[in-house]
């Protein structure tokens, strides 16, 4: 053929090539066996929780992975015998939501023997971090330090705080509390006069808080601070109960972000919350999906924390509502 005429096919051929290199790129794609990852998470104890794992389904579903889910329920118990399931069905990998921080090396040590790569996602684990791959997460220590400060310059450092602690032995509890205690510690006039668990449950906070109003003296109570806003809408309805104006005789500051605390602010009920993204699942997919192609991956991979506030309430609601 004379160069002529060859130069007169090239785009033509250019063109073949790059729409069979697509298509072969796909088809290899496509013919790889869709990943399946096994999903152990802790329970639907809050809108958060429910949230988080509405979203990690979708996203599961969005790229082709085959997630087998299980509720624990709150239970350790049914956590391990999850992952041994996983195990038992040779899955591509496990993300693990820890209900609590303690007692998960032995089964990490058998999930590693199967060879089979492990996240933990949202709160996190004591045992060592060469039993897993990375743990995606919010910097709970953090959430802690911005509620208090947020609370500190509210009250210009002088509150009397009622604490709402999440579960007891979570990661998420302890260092929430861990945090906040550091930045109110500057402040001679802040003090948690009492401090008590409501297992991250609304109708636990509510429990909690009526006690707590018949036992203290009501308007010494300048604030309440709650591990997550599911216990706060709680207290909220405790402090109503109690013929008292929450958001204003006593402040109310929390963290998740749902939509439930930002209708509570725009009701005036509420004056703060630090958020915690539910939207975990993505990245822990690009870490197995990085792991699988032989590409290092990072021991923590966090996720960003922000504060809200009553200005901008309306339209934060309307974004999130589910
Ligand atoms: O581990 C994160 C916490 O667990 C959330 O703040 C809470 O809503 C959930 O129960």
């Amino acid at each position: 053929m004379r160069p002529t005429s060859l130069l007169r096919w090239l785009p033509l051929l250019l063109a073949l090539v790059m729409v069979f290199g697509d298509a072969t790129a796909l088809a290899q794609d496509n013919g790889r066996e869709p990943l399946t990852i096994g999903f152990s998470q802790v329970g639907s104890e809050s809108d958060w929780r429910t949230a988080f794992t509405e979203i990690t389904l979708a996203e599961a579903e969005r790229r082709g992975i085959n997630l087998i889910f299980s509720n624990a329920e709150n239970s350790q118990e049914n956590q391990i015998a999850a992952l041994r399931s996983f195990v038992e069905q040779s899955v591509d990998a496990i993300m693990l939501a820890p209900v609590i921080e303690t007692g998960w090396a032995p089964i990490l040590q058998e999930i590693q023997a199967a060879g089979i790569p492990v996240v933990i996602i949202d709160r996190n684990v004591t045992a060592d971090d060469s039993l897993y791959l990375t743990r995606i997460s919010s910097d709970f220590v953090f959430e802690g330090r911005l509620a208090a400060a947020w609370l500190a310059q509210a009250t210009s450092g002088n509150c009397k705080i009622v604490e709402l602690q999440g579960t007891v032995g979570s990661s998420a509890a302890r260092d929430r509390e861990i945090g906040f205690n550091e930045v109110i510690s500057l402040f001679p006039n802040m003090e948690i006069i009492v401090s008590q668990t409501a297992d991250f449950r609304r109708a636990m906070g509510r429990e909690v808080m009526a006690s707590i109003l018949h036992t203290e003296n009501p308007s010494e109570i300048c604030a309440v601070w709650s591990h997550n806003d599911d216990m706060a809408i709680g207290a909220i309805e405790a402090i109503k109960a109690a013929g008292l104006d929450p958001g204003d005789d006593i402040l109310i500051v929390s963290v998740d972000a749902i939509p439930d605390i930002f209708l509570a602010m725009m009701n005036g009920d509420a004056n703060a919350t630090v958020e915690l993204s539910p939207y975990m699942a993505g990245p822990a997919f690009d870490a197995i999906e990085a792991y699988l192609r032989g590409e290092p991956v990072p021991k923590w991979i966090p996720v960003n924390a922000g504060i809200y506030l009553p200005d901008t309430a309306a339209e934060e609601y309307a974004r999130r509502k589910r």
